[in-house]
């Protein structure tokens, strides 16, 4: 449940930082389970970033049983987005960002919506909650966001730098009058932001890693009105927030940890 402060910096700002939002026994499993599930590693896929870095990413739309949709399925996650989207919200998608150690790419500015708008979502009623896996410095490439740039509305998205942007002329324009803030984290903080928020990131020149699950929600009244390859709405069958211990320990016990 978040205060009513944060509902109105993430509706001021576009975004809200809650440290700490999950405690170090359940962000170590997170950790843990990120770097040895096969099904993370098997399922990655690599994009280059258009700057000789690559981005690793895994993406799924289903949340299931497993400890990451525990994550996604909590009643700490879905009930702030209900709170930030006004209502019933549904899973839209999650991934695992992969940054690796001198190789892991960087993102150009741009508003999730600016991609999430062709797959039918009329109004921008959707959110991320960004979860660091590992510290998130500007050394190895934090997410930078420009506060309050999700009052613009949708900017237009184009190729830049070998990726879909947001319209550089106007990006220029809004960092003029907005302030950039490298928004640094220790693992298991979280960051929820509105998908009209314009963000980057640089790549990540340090020895460091740093991976993030970022879960996605569509509110329940922005029912796409076209099939895309996220889904349309179905409920979301939430989870109390004592699930991600108990799957963390299912995971333990299954063996998994390779590495
Ligand atoms: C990043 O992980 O730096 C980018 C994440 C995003 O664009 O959602
Ligand atoms: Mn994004």
């Amino acid at each position: 449940m978040l205060s009513d402060v944060q509902v109105r910096r993430f509706h001021g700002d576009g975004y809200v930082l809650v440290p700490a939002l999950f405690d170090s026994e359940e962000t170590e499993l997170l950790r843990q389970a990120a770097r040895s599930d096969p099904a993370i590693a098997g399922h990655a896929c690599e994009r280059d970033d258009g700057e000789g870095g690559k981005s690793r990413i895994t993406l799924w739309n289903d949340a299931g049983d497993d400890l990451f949709s525990m994550f996604s399925r909590c009643e700490r996650v879905t009930g702030a987005m209900e709170q930030l989207l006004g209502g019933e919200v549904y899973h839209y998608h999650s991934k695992m960002m992969q940054k690796e150690p001198f190789q892991g790419g960087a993102w150009v500015w741009h508003q999730d919506y600016g991609y999430w708008y062709s797959n039918g979502c009329l109004f921008p009623y959707m959110a991320s909650c960004f979860i660091a896996v590992d510290p998130c410095t500007r050394e190895n490439g934090c997410l930078q966001v420009l506060k309050g740039s999700h009052h613009m509305g949708r900017v237009e998205h184009v190729r830049v730098a070998g990726q879909v942007g947001a319209e550089p002329e106007r990006v220029a324009e809004a960092q003029k009058l907005l302030e950039q803030v490298y928004v640094e984290m220790q693992p298991g903080d979280a960051l929820f932001f509105h998908c009209n928020l314009l963000h980057r990131s640089d790549q990540n020149q340090s020895p460091n890693p740093r991976w993030s699950l970022i879960c996605c929600y569509n509110a329940a009244r922005n029912n796409p009105y076209k099939e895309s390859g996220h889904p349309r709405y179905r409920p979301l069958h939430k989870v109390p927030d004592t699930a991600i211990k108990e799957a963390g320990l299912r995971f333990l016990a299954a063996g998994q940890f390779m590495r």
